[in-house]
């Protein structure tokens, strides 16, 4: 019995060394270690021995089936691992594919727009939507019956609190907190509640310039203005500041840009006029300098706001507002 085991355990050597798969340890396990394999045989067989033979032959045994079952145990790991490593470097298994996203015309136009002042010496600062009667109309003069404070024009919320309705509202928080000199663009979103159409929104996008200092003159604002132009729609535009009333500016222009599709000849687009309104500026109001404590005696300034959607509508030549907020893919993958 004894060779039986020694013969039994060489065996099992030879088998595991070669055998490669899962299967085939399986396979040794049923062989060896199964009800009917090669241990189970022996042990039916050891009450044939001589009595005292028995309890070593039973102890070898046992030592062998342990032997076998680890040896199986530690194979199966060691495929494993192997497996998975293999598996890391399998470069024919097809990838899990991301969709890369793109930035919002929006946003690529507020960039832009956030680009071109910093670079002419402008700091950015932004102000909370939700806002106060004073900061959105009192404080800019515009006063209580004037036809944009009746409530159509204005989401109001609770008692003088509102959503702003332009960002000229940053314009005051700067000028409260801050003595002059300032120079600041104020991007945000505004609220009205306009029916939605190809042109009008109840939530967009505007910025707002300021620059005050002593000696700040309307020439500053049509320079600035200018260059903003060019830089954003190219060397060939040029403005038309026509006259216009804001009542937080004194004198007001309403600013147009030289059609940028039929380059002011007049087309469809610019409604055969051959410009494009783009925003509207003007010199600070002194009174508006007084309600923030700024001596109008001694400072001056300009300011402007412009409708973001309406510069990246010229920019890209899209037609319907509409489009920047549905969250269509076919659009957005565009930018
Ligand atoms: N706040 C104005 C609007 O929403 C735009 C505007 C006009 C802003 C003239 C200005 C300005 O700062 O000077 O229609």
């Amino acid at each position: 019995m004894k060779e039986r085991i020694e013969r039994i355990k060489e065996e099992f050597q030879r088998s595991i060394a070669s055998a490669n798969t899962a299967e085939e340890i399986e396979a040794l396990r049923i062989k060896y270690l199964g009800r009917k394999g090669e241990i189970a045989g022996i042990t039916r067989s050891l009450p044939t021995l001589p009595k005292k033979e028995i309890p070593a032959m039973g102890r070898a045994l046992n030592v062998l089936k342990n032997d076998i079952q680890g040896a199986l145990e530690g194979k199966k790991k060691h495929l494993g691992k192997a497996g998975k490593r293999k598996e890391k470097i399998d470069i024919t298994l097809e990838g899990v594919k991301r969709d890369l996203g793109s930035i919002h015309p929006i946003t690529k136009t507020l960039d832009r727009i956030n680009e071109i002042f910093m670079f002419l010496g402008f700091k950015i600062v932004r102000g909370p939507e939700i806002e106060t009667e004073f900061n959105n109309f009192e404080a800019l003069n515009i006063p209580l019956e004037h036809p944009s404070r009746d409530a159509f024009d204005t989401f109001y919320l609770e008692g003088d609190v509102l959503l702003r309705s332009h960002t000229s509202t940053v314009q005051i928080r700067i000028m409260k907190k801050q003595k002059p000199p300032v120079q600041a663009i104020m991007p945000g979103r505004v609220y009205r509640p306009d029916a939605v159409d190809a042109s009008h929104s109840f939530m967009f996008h505007q910025v707002e310039g300021l620059m005050v200092d002593e000696g700040i003159k309307f020439s500053d604002l049509k320079g600035v203005l200018n260059i903003f132009a060019k830089q954003m729609f190219g060397e060939n535009v040029r403005l038309r500041f026509r006259p216009s009333f804001f009542p937080f500016t004194e004198p007001s222009a309403e600013v147009d840009l030289s059609c940028i599709i039929c380059n002011g000849k007049g087309c469809r687009v610019c409604s055969n006029t051959g410009w494009l309104e783009i925003l509207g500026a003007g010199m600070v109001n002194p009174l508006v300098f007084k309600k923030v404590g700024y001596n109008p005696k001694k400072y001056t300034g300009f300011a402007f706001g412009m409708g973001v959607e309406r510069i990246a509508m010229l920019k890209y030549g899209i037609s319907d507002i509409r489009l920047f907020y549905e969250n269509d893919l076919r659009f957005l993958k565009q930018f």
